[in-house]
């Protein structure tokens, strides 16, 4: 079986279209753009990729972008008090702050300190909380965007076996409940489960977010199996002096097994800021009052 490449790129531009559309329509009714905060400590070169991304597809959707830029010295208390400023500021919606924090800095109490109603990563206890409990709170960006390409490309998701390999706060434990929601039979594994090609080769969803470059294996995948993978490694390239990205999944091997496979690049990465700027308009929407019809997103 060769698999069917999951388009996670044209994907997210149509998203983003979709939220362009709403976003304009915000404006006209609320008399301002939505607004999204991204807090920035220090140098990490990954992180100031990433948050240039989000600055440019957040102006892009017609939403503001107050971006905050701070030295990888800022204190504890200077963080939480330009927190505190955010959740007062009534043209902000959403509040990210990017991670990884420089040691020194406590992140579970810096995203304590969001308040729960801007919390458009949905990282804040309160939000874990509804996601896991059934209700109606923001859902962490990189999972929502898998779900979404898995219900897309399968439909109806009721009684699969899923796999998610990697058990962290961002991405595994919220791709679990998510998957749980959508009546999966789900099954988390980590680092320390016991043989894993076993337990992949059972099941129908296989979402990978686990950071080490190719570890999952084609051969150990059921046939037909539809592969989500949510890595991104930068890795040496044959040519001597370059990198390339990779993912969590060996993909050449596993294209030759799944029935679909999210590329990288082009798979899960661009689905993550697009329903970043999702969260932030139906934060927008749910601040001011207004009517938004969130299965339009
Ligand atoms: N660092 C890597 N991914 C993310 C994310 O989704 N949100 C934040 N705040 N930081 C990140």
């Amino acid at each position: 079986m060769t698999a069917v490449i999951i388009d996670g790129k044209g994907f997210a531009e149509r998203l983003r279209g979709r939220i362009g559309t709403l976003a304009a329509q915000f404006e006209e009714q609320a008399g301002r753009k939505a607004g999204l905060a991204v807090v920035l400590v220090g140098e990490d070169p990954a992180s100031q990729v990433y948050v240039r991304g989000k600055h440019r597809a957040t102006v892009g959707a017609g939403m503001e972008s107050f971006e905050h830029r701070l030295a990888a010295d800022t204190s504890q208390a200077d963080l939480l008090a330009l927190v505190e400023r955010l959740n007062a500021d009534d043209a902000v919606d959403g509040i990210l702050v990017q991670l990884p924090l420089p040691d020194h800095l406590d992140e579970q109490a810096v995203i304590a300190a969001i308040a729960p109603e801007k919390d458009v990563d949905g990282f804040h206890v309160i939000n874990a909380g509804r996601l896991a409990t059934g209700g109606t709170g923001f859902v962490p960006c990189t999972p929502y965007g898998c779900i979404m390409l898995l219900r897309d490309r399968l439909g109806d998701l009721s009684g699969m076996d899923a796999v998610v390999i990697g058990r962290s706060n961002i991405v595994g434990k919220p791709m679990a409940q998510l998957l749980l929601g959508e009546n999966c039979t789900v099954t988390i594994a980590h680092s320390r489960t016991k043989d894993l090609p076993a337990v992949v080769g059972r099941a129908d969803i296989v979402v990978a977010a686990v950071g080490r470059p190719e570890m999952v294996k084609g051969e150990w995948l059921k046939d037909g199996a539809t592969v989500i993978d949510v890595g991104i490694n930068r890795v040496a390239a044959s040519e001597e002096g370059k990198t390339r990205l990779v993912g969590d999944v060996d993909f050449g091997g596993a294209s030759e097994r799944a029935g679909a496979i999210t590329p990288v690049p082009g798979g899960v990465g661009p689905m993550t800021i697009a329903v970043l700027l999702r969260n932030t308009l139906v934060s927008a929407f749910r601040r001011e009052g207004l009517e938004l019809d969130e299965s339009a997103l």
